[in-house]
C-alpha cells in the first residue's frame, strides 16, 4: 500500500518534471502530502527515489528542483584512458562510513559522531582564539607546534609505569589528522611492494593507505578479544615484515580491547622479530566501560609507534592527531611527513590545544561516556529485538560501533541497497577486510544522529534480512 503510494507519487512527479524547465522547483513537500493525499513518509520516500533517478536535486533548507543538464553534448574523455595508462597500484573508492546522508535518513553507516557529542563550545571559542593569535599568521613547526607536541607526549607518559622511560615532546610528530600518519608511516618504514601484517578485519582507511603505498597487506585473524599472539608469530616468521598495524582498545570494527596477557604476548613477539607495532588509538576518548589502556605505554625501545587522533573527539573540522615515535624510524617518517605537506596548520593546532587543555575537557569526555554508553545500549537493544538473524559477539567496552554477525548465506549488497531504499544507511563488513571476507557483517554506529530512531533503523535491516530467508 505504502509502496504503491510512492510510486503513484513518483510517477507523477515524473511527468510533471519531463514538461518542466531545468532548475525549476518542485512543489514543496507539505503541498505534495496533500495533493497525494499521503503522509509525509510516503513523500519523503517518493523524493528519495527520484534523487536516486538522478532527476532533483535537493538544497537543504530552500527546497528540492528539477536537475539542471549543463551540457547537450557529452564529453569525451577517451584519450585520457591512453595518457593515463594503468594505474601501478589500485587504490579502492572511499567507503561507506565517507558517505553524507540526506536528512531525513537513519545513518547507521558513518564513523563521525554527530556534532551533539562534540565540545561545540569549547570548539568555537578555541578558534576565535587561534584566530587572534600568532598561530594564525605564521609557519608551523615542521614536526608540530612544541606545547602540543608536549601534550600528546605527557598524555601517554601518564599511562607509562615505573620503569618505563616516558615519551618527550621531541619523540612526537603532530599530523593533520591520522589518516596522513598511516600513510606516511607505511611509507617510510614498510615501503613498495613489502609485507605489512594487518589485524583481519582492520580499519577501512589503514586498507587504503596501505594500497596507496603500494604495501603487501598480510592479514592475520583478530576476533572478539584480539588477534592470535601465534598466528602473529607465524606470519612475521614467514613473511619476514618488520611492522603490524593493530587497533589495542576497542578496534574499529570488532571493539575489541587485548587483555594485559595479550598485550604482553604480542610485544614479545614484536620484540622477537625486531619489528614495529603501529598501535592506532583512534578510540581513546570513547572508553566506555573501561579506560584505553596503550601499549605503547609498556615501550622506551622504540618498538611500539602510537597514533593518537584528536579529529572525531575534538571536531571533525580541526583535523589534528600526533604520532609518538622514538629512535630513526621518526626520522624517517618525519622527511615523509616533509615531503608531502611540510607541516600542519598552525591555527587548527593552536585550537586542538586550546580544547584539550581547558578544564571543561575532562568533564566533556565524562560526559561523552555516559551519551555513548545510552546510546550504544540503545542500539543493543533494537538490534537484539529486531534482527533475530544477527549475532552479536561481543558489546564493545568503548569505541562508536556494533560488529553485527549475520547468516552466512546474506546477500550483503542486496541488504545494504535495500536498507538504503527505506530511507537506512548501514555498511557492509567486506570493506573492513584485508582480503576476502570471513562471514557476512554488518558494522552499525551509534554516534550518528538521532538515536530515538535506532529502533526504526534496525527494524528495517530486520525485514530487510527476513525479506531474504524468505
Ligand atoms: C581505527 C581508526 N583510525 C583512524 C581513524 C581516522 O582518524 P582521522 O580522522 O584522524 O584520520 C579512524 C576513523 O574512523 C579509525 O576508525
Amino acid at each position: 500500500m505504502d509502496n504503491d503510494s510512492t510510486e503513484r507519487i513518483v510517477a507523477g512527479l515524473r511527468q510533471w518534471i519531463a514538461t518542466a524547465a531545468p532548475g525549476a522547483q518542485l512543489p514543496s513537500n507539505r503541498a505534495l502530502v496533500a495533493q497525494y493525499a499521503a503522509s509525509p513518509v510516503t513523500v519523503q520516500k517518493a523524493m528519495r527515489a527520484l534523487r536516486g533517478l538522478g532527476l532533483v536535486e535537493s538544497r537543504p533548507g530552500v527546497g528540492t528542483f528539477v536537475r539542471a543538464v549543463r551540457t547537450a553534448r557529452p564529453p569525451d574523455y577517451a584519450w585520457q584512458t591512453a595518457a593515463l595508462g594503468s594505474p601501478q597500484v589500485r587504490i579502492p573508492g572511499l567507503s561507506t562510513p565517507m558517505r553524507s546522508a540526506a536528512p531525513d535518513v537513519i545513518g547507521l553507516h558513518s564513523g563521525y559522531p554527530d556534532r551533539e557529542l562534540l565540545p561545540q563550545r569549547l570548539v568555537r571559542a578555541a578558534l576565535a582564539r587561534a584566530a587572534r593569535a600568532d598561530a594564525a599568521l605564521t609557519r608551523a613547526d615542521a614536526a608540530g607546534l612544541p606545547e602540543l607536541r608536549a601534550w600528546f607526549a605527557t598524555e601517554l607518559a601518564e599511562s607509562c609505569p615505573v620503569g618505563v622511560t616516558p615519551p618527550a615532546p621531541r619523540d612526537v610528530i603532530v599530523l593533520p589528522g591520522s589518516q596522513s600518519g598511516l600513510s606516511s608511516t607505511f611509507r617510510a618504514l614498510v615501503g613498495f611492494g613489502q609485507p605489512m601484517l594487518i589485524e583481519s578485519p582492520s580499519y577501512w582507511g589503514a586498507i587504503l593507505a596501505a594500497a596507496q603505498a603500494g604495501v603487501r597487506l598480510v592479514p592475520v585473524p583478530s576476533g572478539s578479544s584480539g588477534p592470535d599472539p601465534d598466528e602473529l608469530a607465524r606470519a612475521f616468521a614467514e613473511t619476514g615484515a618488520r611492522l603490524f598495524y593493530a587497533q589495542p582498545n576497542f578496534a574499529n570494527p570488532t571493539g575489541a580491547q587485548w587483555d594485559s596477557e595479550l598485550t604482553r604476548q604480542v610485544l614479545d613477539v614484536v620484540r622477537r622479530h625486531g619489528a614495529f607495532l603501529l598501535e592506532d588509538d583512534w578510540a581513546r576518548d570513547f572508553a566506555i566501560d573501561a579506560a584505553a589502556s596503550p601499549v605503547a605505554a609498556l615501550d622506551d625501545a622504540g618498538h611500539v609507534i602510537y597514533l593518537r587522533s584528536l579529529t572525531k573527539s575534538v571536531s571533525p573540522a580541526i583535523r589534528v592527531a600526533g604520532l609518538v615515535v622514538r629512535g630513526p624510524a621518526r626520522e624517517r617518517i618525519l622527511a615523509d611527513r616533509g615531503a608531502e605537506s611540510m607541516y600542519v596548520s598552525g591555527l587548527l593546532q593552536a585550537a586542538a590545544l586550546d580544547v584539550v587543555t581547558q578544564p571543561a575537557w575532562h568533564s566533556h569526555v565524562r560526559e561523552l561516556r555516559h551519551q555513548l554508553r545510552q546510546r550504544r545500549d540503545l542500539l543493543v537493544s533494537a538490534v537484539t529485538e529486531h534482527v533475530a538473524a544477527g549475532h552479536l559477539d561481543r558489546v564493545p567496552r568503548g569505541g562508536l560501533h556494533l560488529w553485527l554477525r549475520l547468516p552466512d548465506s546474506t546477500d550483503l549488497d542486496r541488504l545494504v541497497r535495500d536498507c538504503e531504499t527505506d530511507g537506512v544507511l548501514v555498511a557492509a563488513g567486506a570493506e573492513w577486510f584485508p582480503a576476502e571476507p570471513a562471514g557476512a557483517f554488518l558494522r552499525l554506529n551509534y554516534s550518528g544522529p538521532d538515536p530515538a530512531r535506532f529502533a526504526e533503523g534496525a527494524r528495517v535491516v530486520g525485514a530487510a534480512l527476513a525479506r531474504q530467508a524468505g
